[in-house]
């Protein structure tokens, strides 16, 4: 069983919801943090609280990942400040949602340079260095969307197709080396993933600790995979292996379209109030 005691771990999007919950369990569990985001006050607060709690090791590196020279920026400032990574944790993502055509192209644009080029870019520059040192580990946040291709999710669900395929890949050019990749697939999971936007959470959505705790837990059992979610998750992702993708794709469409994905729109903040 790999254990993180006095492991230091690199989590991105650790600003909040699954990042933070992967951040505050990987504290509980004794490893020194580099946190990474945009939002540095988040990253400070939780810095100080995670510091006090657990007597561990808190750095933070503010950046936006969208930024194609960021996991360079990463890599430099880890050897600035003498940061040896030993767990890498791409969890940093977003993704657009809704009819592709008729909502704006950025935000699609944005997810593939953060879902993709970071997540790519990062595993290069970091990984390259556990690879020398002959061990390490690489966690890449990926979703039960990546199984099957996702109306009114399109181009979110082909960034984890890409996260998906990139990580087995990898996974298998590194077996012997001491160096392991495994990718997570959650579920609906209660974060702010959809904040911005009148799209909701399933009802059901899993815990963000509790997907965090789980990930690890796979990871330090040596698995090449984990399915941190609901069990009927898991179950989905095999769905697709058995039916023509067409048909696939017109399954999850008529489901987005139950749940009101194609119908979305941008939530305004509203206007401040007059004489105010
Ligand atoms: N929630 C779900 O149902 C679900 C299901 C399956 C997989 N996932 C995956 O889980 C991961 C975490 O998502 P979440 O649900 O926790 O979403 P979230 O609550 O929106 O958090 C996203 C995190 O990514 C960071 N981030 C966003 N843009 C960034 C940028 N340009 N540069 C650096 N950091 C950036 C955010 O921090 P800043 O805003 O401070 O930069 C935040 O910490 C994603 O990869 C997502 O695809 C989520």
């Amino acid at each position: 069983m790999h254990d993180y005691t006095g492991q230091t771990a690199l989590v991105t999007g650790a600003s909040k919801g699954l990042g933070e919950a992967f951040a505050r369990e990987l504290a509980a569990r004794g490893a020194h943090l580099v946190l990474v985001a945009r939002s540095a006050d988040a990253l400070d607060k939780l810095a100080e609280q995670l510091r006090s709690a657990y007597g561990v090791r808190i750095d933070v590196i503010a950046a936006d990942l969208t930024d194609r020279r960021s996991p360079q920026v990463v890599a430099d400032t880890l050897q600035e400040r003498e940061l040896t990574v030993d767990l890498l944790v791409n969890n940093a993502g977003m993704g657009a949602v809704g009819p592709f055509l008729s909502r704006p192209y950025e935000p699609n644009a944005r997810s593939v340079d953060l879902n993709v080029t970071a997540l790519m870019g990062l595993v290069h520059h970091i990984g390259r260095s556990m690879l020398a040192r002959g061990r390490g580990g690489i966690i890449n946040v990926s979703s039960t969307a990546a199984f099957q291709p996702l109306p009114y999710q399109a181009g979110y669900s082909a960034t984890k197709a890409f996260v998906l395929s990139f990580t087995e890949a990898l996974a298998e050019e590194l077996r012997g080396t001491g160096v392991r990749v495994m990718a997570t697939h959650p579920g609906a999971t209660d974060t702010g993933f959809f904040d911005g936007t009148t799209a909701v959470m399933n009802p059901k959505a899993v815990a963000p600790d509790r997907v965090a705790a789980r990930t690890l837990d796979d990871f330090a059992r040596g698995r090449s995979t984990s399915f941190p979610g609901r069990a009927s998750d898991r179950v989905l992702t095999l769905v697709p292996r058995l039916l023509p993708r067409s048909l696939t794709a017109r399954i999850a469409g008529v489901y987005n379209r139950r749940t009101g994905h194609d119908r979305v729109a941008d939530r305004h903040a509203a206007p401040a109030p007059q004489g105010s």
